[in-house]
């Protein structure tokens, strides 16, 4: 049973920070299938200081789907934990630190992966988010900067002492980005050496691949991103459905939820690109993934394209 702090979960398997994808909608409906948690896009830590309002539109929560984790992103030790006092009045149950992210919008600025080349400044920001919140602080790293520079251990070893309850590990470097081999020895190797709860992440793609995962590594827990985009199956144990009957009824879910939490401005094109990962794979995908594109509304989508004669 995985166990953060005092929360214990029945399942494994939780949904990974996704920007761009993990917002209410797809983190309920992966509750829904049985994700043990889900992760908040990355938040700016900046963002929610000055309260924006795009940011906080990002906050929406609700009940269903607690225990969930809100993620924040930033560099600087003061604004972070600024922000994580911000962030503990939404009532998360985790509060987890990206410290993994690739995308040059935030390592540029000294966040995400770039704090893995310098450990001084995220033990910093760690210490001082957990001095000023009760919440359990989590946080996600990469194996390392690049393939000559493996630090996760010692980083990993580093978050421990400053007191975060869990740590998920991306067995990719920084400068690999999203391609490349992920290696799930560095995930072993970082469960060896510390005794906090450690969530291994990177290209698992079914329930059976996680579980594998966790045999082999001997790790807590498992992260999955991309593997549950039109794929929220993948949370209970079963393999995505081939039968589309049943992947329209699961693609008409999320269309459900998206309608009822998401400001009506989101609804286009990010609506179609969700949608459209249900068909990935399946006979006839690119003519389906063409028709949901060439829907002008919601109603349009759900009445023609979403329906059981499709
Ligand atoms: C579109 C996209 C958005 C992501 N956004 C975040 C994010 O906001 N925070 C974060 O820590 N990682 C983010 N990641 C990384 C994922 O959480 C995960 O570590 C990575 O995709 C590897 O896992 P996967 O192979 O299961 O997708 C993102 C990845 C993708 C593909």
């Amino acid at each position: 049973m995985l166990r953060i702090a005092d929360l214990t979960f029945d399942s494994p398997f939780s949904l990974a920070p996704l920007a761009g994808y993990s917002d209410l909608p797809f983190r309920l409906l992966c509750k829904r299938y049985g994700a043990c948690y889900c992760v908040s896009e990355m938040i700016s830590c900046h963002g929610l200081t000055y309260r924006q309002e795009k940011t906080l539109e990002m906050l929406a929560s609700t009940e269903e789907e607690q225990p969930v984790a809100f993620q924040l992103f930033g560099a600087d030790p003061d604004i972070m934990a600024d922000a994580a006092e911000i962030l503990a009045t939404f009532c998360p149950a985790m509060i987890d630190i990206n410290m993994g992210c690739p995308a040059k919008k935030v390592t540029r600025k000294g966040a995400g992966a770039a704090l893995m080349t310098t450990t001084g400044l995220a033990e910093q920001i760690l210490t001082r988010v957990i001095s000023r919140t009760s919440i359990p602080v989590t946080v996600k790293i990469r194996s390392g900067p690049d393939s000559g520079q493996i630090n996760a251990v010692p980083f990993a070893q580093m978050a421990e002492n400053a007191g975060v309850a869990a740590i998920a590990v991306h067995g990719r470097t920084w400068a690999q980005g999203f391609s490349g081999q992920c290696d799930r020895a560095v995930i072993a190797e970082v469960k060896q050496a510390i005794s906090i709860p450690v969530i291994g992440n990177g290209d698992i793609i079914s329930y059976r691949d996680g579980i594998q995962t966790m045999d082999e590594t001997g790790c807590d827990g498992i992260m999955i991103g991309r593997g549950a985009l039109g794929n929220p199956w993948i949370f209970t144990g079963e393999k995505k459905p081939d039968n589309i009957s049943y992947i329209l009824k699961g693609a008409r879910q999320h269309l459900d939820l998206m309608e009822q939490f998401l400001p009506v401005n989101r609804m286009a094109g990010y609506v179609k690109n969700h949608i459209s990962r249900y068909f990935k794979e399946l006979p006839g995908s690119s003519k389906m993934r063409q028709k949901i594109f060439a829907c002008e509304t919601v109603k349009e989508l759900r009445d023609t394209v979403l329906t059981e004669t499709t």
